[in-house]
């Protein structure tokens, strides 16, 4: 594991943008596990400008996001896949139909699980990109879910619904499940990108990295060949 901790947001933008434009450049075909969330957007703005300035393409790229809510349509705009159109789809040239999020509003949520599931089998990621939860979740696998797990439906904990909220008028707005792809497919990813970023994830930094544990979902990231962690100094302050 590769351990960067850079002096500010900024610079933790710019080095993971950096490594993403790498993985991009040395293959036009590369499939990208992509998340939302806070701590991406600096890293999205950073590769829609160098599509303006430079056009590094996304044309033949794939997109596989992590997760998505239960029962927001596309265009709610707390909706994942509405994230994802306006902070980075709209502005790169990536193609829709190489665009995948889980659909939350799908009649089954299990066959919409079996499809997702699918789908990674067949594109692996090249590169999956990561932020954590204050409760060291990774995309939305929640403390004690098996490190074997598929894509599945899962309960939001109380810790994840409050972490949301600031995005919601309130708590109860926020949607009490979501599909979330599964530990298994998550550390298939060739190789991992993980960012943390500001005070709230120094102490979840400092348990991810002292030793595996099942309930703190991140610390899988330990038994992973190539992973790069990126902090700033904030979220790097209790190491
Ligand atoms: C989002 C996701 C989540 C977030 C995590 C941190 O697709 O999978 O695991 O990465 O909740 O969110 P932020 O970046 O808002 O602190």
């Amino acid at each position: 594991m590769k351990i960067i901790v850079t002096k500010n947001y900024d610079e933790l933008s710019q080095k993971s943008f950096e490594v993403i434009k790498q993985v991009v450049t040395e293959n036009p075909f590369a499939v990208l596990g992509l998340a939302t969330g806070s701590t991406p957007l600096g890293t999205y703005a950073l590769m829609q400008s160098d599509h303006k300035h430079n056009k590094t393409s996304y044309k033949n790229v794939t997109i596989i996001n992590l997760d998505e809510y239960v029962g927001l349509r596309k265009n709610h705009c707390q909706s994942y896949a509405y994230f994802m159109q306006e902070n980075l789809f709209c502005n790169i040239d990536v193609d829709e139909k190489n665009c995948h999020i889980p659909n939350g509003m799908a009649e089954s949520l299990q066959n919409e699980c079996e499809r997702y599931s699918a789908l990674l089998q067949t594109h692996k990621q090249d590169l999956q990109l990561l932020g954590v939860g204050p409760n060291g979740h990774i995309a939305f696998n929640e403390p004690n879910t098996p490190f074997d797990s598929l894509t599945h439906v899962t309960t939001l904990t109380q810790s994840t619904i409050l972490a949301n909220s600031r995005f919601f008028n309130n708590p109860n707005e926020v949607p009490k499940q979501a599909l979330t792809m599964g530990m298994k497919e998550i550390l298939q990813a060739k190789k991992i990108l993980f960012l943390a970023t500001g005070k709230s994830k120094a102490q979840i930094v400092k348990k991810m990295l002292e030793k595996v544990s099942i309930d703190c979902p991140a610390s899988a990231l330990l038994l992973h060949p190539d992973v790069t962690v990126i902090l700033d100094e904030e979220s790097a302050s209790l190491l």
